[in-house]
């Protein structure tokens, strides 16, 4: 029996009991971040070399502001399964005052099958995105990356603030740009006395793209993007991109003519072309982040290079991590225990 599932059954009636887990909960269940980068990484790579099930994300959508994503993943090596749900609703701040993205995680006992858990999935996905954005940025950033751009200042952006510094050895400076100027006064107010360099608001989308050594961006995606606003000439030589948002806010020709470009998963990638995800047409990606990080690709290979990555997230990065949160949940009797 795989080590998880012996660790669950000292607290856990499986088959008759469930935990519930609240954000709060889940929140205070912090997983240091050297362990999520850990398990990240491993989940990346696992996932390039076919150790893992992960049928591509599925979409349904009520209409053009709207998407629900379903998505099922299984890592075999530490017994963790199960099915997170999401929507995204563009407007639901304006409407509703709501966040765009909602998260619940069910997972399941890789034993027998039976429900073991049912979560929040908002803090997990808004802790390990941007964890995955740091490992990437340690693997292919240029070593001597002094300014780090975040474009999109939301729950994903501003989680990218923590991380960054740890994988940018030679990091001097944050720049900041959101349609928001209230986004920007925030993050700056929230963030500037709990890194190590200063933070500064850009005073345009272009003063960030020119001005940045790693970029970040995590802004919307949608089906039939708008047209893209950052341009190829913007982009200096050597500058490493990474989006979480399907890169809506870049061109094409960015994407096209850059020395690597490279997803978390190829074949999420193909449905995403066909559902029209992007704006322009995208070459093939040159191929996954775990292909690097198993070594079969060579990831950077000049100071000159631009690189675009893409992780568009994937089910099993969340269940990386979903193990460690319950049994610290179990552990420390938070939560709630509800039958069945
Ligand atoms: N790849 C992944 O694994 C993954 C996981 C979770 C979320 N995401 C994506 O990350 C993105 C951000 O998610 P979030 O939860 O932080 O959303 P959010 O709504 O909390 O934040 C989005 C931020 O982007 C800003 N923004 C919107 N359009 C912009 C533009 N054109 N230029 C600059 N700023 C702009 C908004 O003002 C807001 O501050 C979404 O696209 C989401 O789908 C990806």
């Amino acid at each position: 029996m795989k080590a998880f599932s012996e660790k669950v059954r000292k607290h856990l009636n499986v088959g008759h009991e469930i935990l519930y887990l609240t954000r709060d909960e889940v929140k205070s269940l912090e997983v240091p971040k050297e362990v999520l980068y850990e398990k990240v990484k491993q989940a990346l790579t696992m996932y390039s070399n076919k150790e893992t099930q992960m049928p591509p994300k599925s979409h349904i959508f009520p209409d053009e502001n709207g998407c629900y994503i379903s998505m099922p993943g299984l890592i075999p090596e530490t017994g963790s399964v199960g099915h997170k749900w999401v929507s995204a609703y563009n407007n639901n701040v304006k409407e509703f005052g709501l966040a765009s993205l909602s998260a619940m995680i069910l997972v399941a006992d890789y034993e027998s099958g039976w429900p073991i858990a049912f979560m929040d999935g908002i803090h997990i996905m808004e802790t390990r995105t941007p964890a995955i954005a740091a490992v990437i940025a340690k693997e292919l950033a240029r070593k001597d990356s002094e300014v780090f751009g975040m474009i999109g200042l939301g729950r994903e952006g501003r989680n990218h603030f923590p991380v960054m510094p740890d994988a940018l050895p030679n990091l001097k400076k944050i720049l900041v740009w959101d349609i928001s100027e209230e986004a920007m006064d925030n993050a700056i107010a929230d963030f500037n006395d709990k890194v190590p360099v200063p933070m500064e608001k850009a005073p345009s989308l272009e003063y960030i793209v020119r001005n940045s050594d790693v970029l970040c961006s995590a802004t919307f995606f949608k089906i039939y993007p708008p047209k893209p606003p950052i341009k190829k000439e913007w982009i200096p030589k050597g500058q490493t991109i990474i989006v979480t948002d399907l890169h809506t806010q870049f061109e094409g020709a960015i994407i096209n003519e850059s020395a690597l470009y490279v997803v978390d998963s190829k074949s999420q990638q193909e449905d995403l072309v066909k559902e029209h995800y992007f704006y322009d047409e995208i070459k093939e990606p040159d191929c996954e982040v775990g292909d690097i990080f198993a070594g079969r690709h060579p990831g950077r290979t000049s100071d000159d290079d631009i690189i675009v990555a893409s992780p568009q997230g994937m089910a099993i990065d969340d269940f990386a991590v979903t193990p460690s949160v319950i049994e610290m949940a179990l552990e420390k009797g938070v939560g709630t225990i509800l039958p069945l």
